[in-house]
């Protein structure tokens, strides 16, 4: 008999029919019961909800029913009924069951309820099937098919850009270097450094810390692309926020300035914010009930207001004014730290705040110098609870001026002159910007930590699965 997921079971049973037998596999989450009676809350990880079987030890054999306990994965095959008791409309009366595999109650991990999110991420490699997870892994994939079809929808292309390159695009030095020579014997130059010329690639590269470069290549030439996919950064901060490797969206759109930049960003998280909302509520409910009382709340605020469009140069005005003694003090100048940006956005106006024209000093090279010469058309979204969601610009498109940052900030020419080249060939106004999918998580989820909405975080110290 072919096996029904317990999202249809739950979801759909008047089109399987009551009365019917179906075939149901899934892992036990909880067993209960008497000698006339055992209850099994099943789940296969298609919907938070569990299904619950209803089983007559009597009819099953007593070893068989010894061996279902939490965490064993079962196959159960019985009839679809309306249920007897309250909290679920159907359950499904076993007729055979049989045990695919057991889970040793003295040494399962999750025989017991309630762990913290600390010791689950010490057992990464069975999280996934705990209720938390489930929600989080089914709304990260919700999410990135959402981005998918957001910008398919608009006209978009699809750009793969490379992981492995030669190019610090974001100018942090701040990447991990990938070589395939035998580090016990490396090749010298003359001056006694590494000869990288003997490397796989003959040169020195690395893992990618963003797309955006070749990004603009494609945008250039087909006028709107996004890139989805990993980037790596070997920053050691171990915050709540940042990820060795993590998730970014890219879009890239020729003939727009900041001004349709901040437009697209704006509707872009709006829209996958309410695709949450129309199509995960299930999970979202969950999450709300169990984790955070706020979550929906917030995330219906965020789908119907504006953001806030606001300087640097005020929101360090605001912050002065403030009253509030900040760790880091404030002037202008700073890079704003998130205790910064969380005041501006929980305090001061409660909403998103779209943040632009920083100091050129604290932005990367590419940036479109605005015409006081001091800042640049850069933009960061700020998010409650979260801090910088997004971080993009307007691209500087004049090839003096940046030609004039790359030898300001020393950037070897031999690494960026095919960029340099599209500033040559056809120059177009453009913008773009990129979304940390982790911290879209983070907001979707109501999780406080990153750690806890990628399946296999990878961060300092930290690479066990
Ligand atoms: O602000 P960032 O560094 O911008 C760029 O990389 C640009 N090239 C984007 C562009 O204009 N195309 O990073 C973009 C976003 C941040 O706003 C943040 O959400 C996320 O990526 N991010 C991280 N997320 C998790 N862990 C980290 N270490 C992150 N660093 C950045
Ligand atoms: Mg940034």
């Amino acid at each position: 008999m072919k096996r029904t997921k317990i999202i249809d079971a739950i979801k759909h049973y008047e089109a399987i029919g009551l009365g019917n037998t179906i075939s149901v596999k899934g892992w036990v989450r909880t067993k209960r019961g008497n000698n006339a009676i055992t209850f099994i809350a099943l789940n296969d990880g298609s919907i938070v909800h569990n299904l619950q079987i209803v089983a007559d030890p009597a009819k099953f054999d007593e070893e068989l029913m010894k061996q279902i306990t939490t965490g064993a994965c079962l196959h159960v095959t019985g009839t679809l009924v309306e249920s007897q008791g309250k909290g679920q409309a159907v359950e499904v009366v076993a007729q055979e069951i049989e045990v695919y595999g057991t889970a040793d109650p003295e040494t399962y991990p999750l025989q017991k309820k309630g762990h913290s999110m600390e010791f689950l991420r010490e057992i990464g490699h069975l999280r996934p099937r705990t209720n938390y997870f489930g929600c989080v892994l089914r709304l990260r994939h919700a999410m990135a098919f959402a981005i998918h079809k957001y910008f398919n929808d608009r006209g978009f292309f699809y750009l793969h850009t490379p992981l492995i390159t030669a190019s610090d695009a974001e100018g942090a030095g701040e990447m991990f270097s990938v070589s395939t020579l035998d580090p016990n014997n490396l090749p010298k130059t003359p001056e006694g450094k590494v000869d990288y010329t003997k490397d796989f690639f003959g040169k020195h590269v690395s893992l990618t810390v963003s797309g955006q470069l070749e990004g603009e290549l494609g945008a250039l030439a087909l006028g709107g692309i996004y890139t989805f996919g990993p980037t790596f950064r070997a920053e050691n901060s171990n915050t709540p926020r940042h990820l060795a490797e993590f998730w970014m969206i890219e879009p890239e759109v020729a003939f727009n300035d900041i001004t349709d930049n901040m437009d697209l960003a704006e509707d872009f998280i709006k829209y996958l914010v309410q695709y949450a909302l129309d199509n995960n509520m299930d999970d979202l409910q969950f999450l709300n009930d169990m984790f955070d009382k706020e979550l929906i709340e917030r995330m219906k605020f965020v789908v119907s207001h504006d953001f806030v469009r606001l300087g640097y140069t005020e929101a360090i005005d605001i912050l002065l004014k403030s009253g509030k003694k900040f760790d880091f003090p404030v002037k202008w100048g700073i890079d704003l730290q998130s205790e910064h940006e969380r005041y501006l956005v929980e305090n001061h106006f409660q909403k998103p705040v779209i943040l632009t024209d920083y100091p050129k000093e604290i932005k990367a090279f590419y940036m479109k110098l605005n015409d006081d010469g001091k800042t640049v058309r850069a933009m960061d979204v700020l998010f409650p609870k979260i801090g910088e969601i997004i971080g993009g610009s307007e691209r500087e498109e004049n090839y003096d001026k940046l030609m004039q940052r790359v030898q300001e900030l020393h950037i070897p020419e031999k690494d960026v002159w095919w960029y340099l080249e599209t500033r040559k060939y056809g120059s177009a106004p453009h913008s773009g910007f990129g979304l940390g999918f982790e911290r879209l998580l983070l907001f979707v989820t109501g999780m406080t930590n990153i750690r806890d909405v990628i399946p296999f975080p990878r961060t300092p110290q930290n690479a066990e699965f």
